[in-house]
């Protein structure tokens, strides 16, 4: 039977200024996938490990299974798949878990049927599959995981999807908290409305990040990786936010956020070395605070999901 492995990388949302619509891959954690056709119609998932036996093993509920089954729909093919998951990223972490286990997903299938479609042409697969997570068919975490780097969803309807030609060299700190933020729940408490004063703020910040990636100009990026949309109501969630934002800025780091929904909390340096000391930081603020927290410092990834060859 022809039988495929994929991984798809975790992916920071929002990148404080640009609410569902930036964000960008990191290279692990990430979600793997073994994907097997069958002879017959049927996508299903047959094994899940890593999740604790919280996620749903239906394929109208997983979100693996949801972006395959949107995947062979789109193409009208009635092809079978086995789908084997194996969770590296931790669940309501907004580290992008549930969209690298769709990202991953599609891979594999576009893989096994040759590749019919581009890697942005699988983003509203994996959209699909968000939508099934937690309700919102956001594309920040998805396109980034697909497609590597910083990618701005321009707009949604039409889906104009751009890969920024960012700098590579910038470094990001994952602190994950040992909490469970499920994004729904962490998309509730968002305001409804917002002010025009805050707006004219956030869209200076998003247009200053996407020159300063560019350019690139480290100093324009650390200006502009400020929140007044979703941070300042999500942080209440994150004990002791607002004390690391300070020592994490005061260390010379370019920007420190909440990563997407959160609890998972971010920040991009200009080096490895101090990527990892305001890891270490971020790490110790969480356990004065009696909560574990893993931490992942790699580069900005440029390449986003791969086949994994054996
Ligand atoms: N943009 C989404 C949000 C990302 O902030 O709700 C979720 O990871």
């Amino acid at each position: 039977m022809k039988s495929i492995r994929a991984f798809a990388p975790a992916t920071v949302a929002n990148v404080c200024c640009g609410f569902d619509i930036l964000g960008f891959a990191v290279d692990n954690p990430g979600d793997e996938v073994r994907l097997t056709l069958r002879d017959d119609d049927l996508v299903q998932v047959i094994s899940i490990e890593g999740d604790g036996g919280k996620l749903p093993r239906e394929a109208e509920k997983n979100t693996a299974s949801v972006a395959v089954l949107s995947f062979l729909k789109s193409i009208g093919s009635k092809q079978g798949v086995d789908i084997e998951l194996k969770k590296n990223l931790p669940l309501g972490s907004g580290m992008g878990s549930s969209a690298a286990s769709g990202a991953a997903a599609l891979v594999a299938i576009n893989e096994l049927l040759g590749n019919p479609l581009t890697r942005e042409q699988l983003v509203p697969h994996a959209m699909e599959a968000e939508r099934i997570a937690c309700g919102s068919a956001h594309a920040d975490n998805v396109a980034p995981s697909l497609l590597g780097g910083f990618v701005l969803v321009r707009n949604y309807h039409p889906l104009d999807i751009i890969k920024i030609e960012a700098t590579e060299s910038l470094y990001c700190s994952l602190i994950h908290p040992h909490l469970e933020l499920k994004t729904e729940d962490s998309r509730k408490v968002l305001r409804h409305s917002v002010s025009l004063k805050d707006v004219v703020t956030q869209t200076g910040n998003i247009a200053g990040l996407m020159l300063g990636l560019t350019k690139p100009d480290y100093a324009l990026i650390g200006r502009s990786l400020n929140d007044v949309i979703a941070e300042p109501t999500r942080s209440a969630f994150i004990p002791g936010f607002d004390t690391m934002r300070s020592m994490v800025i005061d260390s010379g780091a370019l920007g420190f956020g909440i990563s997407g929904s959160g609890p998972t909390v971010f920040a991009l340096s200009e080096t490895l070395a101090k990527a990892q000391a305001v890891a270490r930081t971020v790490q110790i603020e969480f356990e004065k605070r009696q909560l574990k927290a893993d931490v992942f410092v790699s580069k900005v990834n440029p390449l986003g999901a791969y086949v994994i060859n054996e």
